[in-house]
């Protein structure tokens, strides 16, 4: 099996796709996915799906490794009509790392999955996979979730910086997984629980995503702008906001930067 390859006829097959557009190298799949967005008649869902991007983006100011081997692509996602499509998706966000979370385990049976709040995916103790959310101004207000997942792409190569932070599908088990069915396998959960977010709300999820909570009974420290808060994690409130027991006492951010976790 080639580390990097897609099956791109079994992917237009997809009940979940709508539209599919593959790049051999790209910039950022979130960027060109905002482009997509702006065109009023594009089919929703839409996949912008890469092998390569060369100038990937994460949170905040922070790059996303992105060589071929690693699972790299962006959703166009659109509120049905008549529903709360723009107000879930603060939701959203926590909902996709528990989608992805799912996916993964069912593939790497090697590691415990967790989501370290709000939606990226560790495999232990390490991160496997992150997720950039935006709705650009010109999106026509869509949505476009970003999705690295690192799979065939090894960190023995990676920079010396990330080897003992995060982690790919491979580095678990010491096998090459198929790039096309780790895909779907994460398209297929993303459907189920955005379909149950959109009809139940997100109280619905909330418990399950409670049981993946990596923070939950930690010691984390947020940065929020310029202020570092600390304290024990007590999991998420009924919006997803983070709850801390800090100094002050009960305290819940809606945004913020996990910088440490003991
Ligand atoms: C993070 O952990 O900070 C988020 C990383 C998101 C990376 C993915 S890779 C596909 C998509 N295109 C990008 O430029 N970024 C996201």
């Amino acid at each position: 099996m080639r580390t990097d390859d897609f099956d791109l006829p079994l992917l237009r097959g997809s009940q979940f796709i709508q539209h599919l557009e593959f790049h051999e190298s790209i910039s950022s799949t979130n960027d060109r996915a905002a482009m997509l967005a702006a065109e009023e008649s594009l089919p929703c869902p839409a996949l912008v799906l890469a092998r390569e991007q060369t100038a990937g983006r994460g949170r905040g100011s922070n790059r996303w490794w992105s060589i071929p081997g690693s699972l790299m692509f962006s959703l166009v996602l659109q509120g049905q009509p008549n529903q709360q499509g723009p107000a879930q998706w603060p939701g959203f966000s926590l909902v996709a790392g528990l989608a992805i979370c799912e996916a993964l385990a069912a593939e790497g049976k090697t590691a415990t999955f967790s989501v370290k709040w709000p939606n990226d995916v560790y495999a232990d103790e390490r991160k496997i996979c992150g997720i950039l959310i935006e709705s650009p101004a010109q999106a026509r207000g869509r949505l476009i979730v970003g999705v690295g997942v690192n799979v065939n792409n090894s960190f023995a190569e990676a920079p010396a910086e990330l080897q003992s932070t995060a982690t790919a599908l491979c580095d678990l088990d010491d096998q090459l997984h198929d790039l096309t069915g780790v895909l779907l396998r994460i398209l297929k959960r993303l459907d189920v629980r955005w379909l149950q977010l959109q009809s139940d709300g997100f109280d619905s999820l909330r418990e399950e995503w409670s049981h993946v909570s990596l923070l939950t009974g930690r010691t984390v420290q947020l940065q929020v702008g310029p202020h570092l808060h600390v304290g024990r994690c007590t999991g998420i409130d009924e919006s997803g906001a983070l709850k801390l027991q800090t100094e002050h006492g009960a305290e819940t951010f809606h945004a913020g930067s996990i910088v440490r976790f003991d």
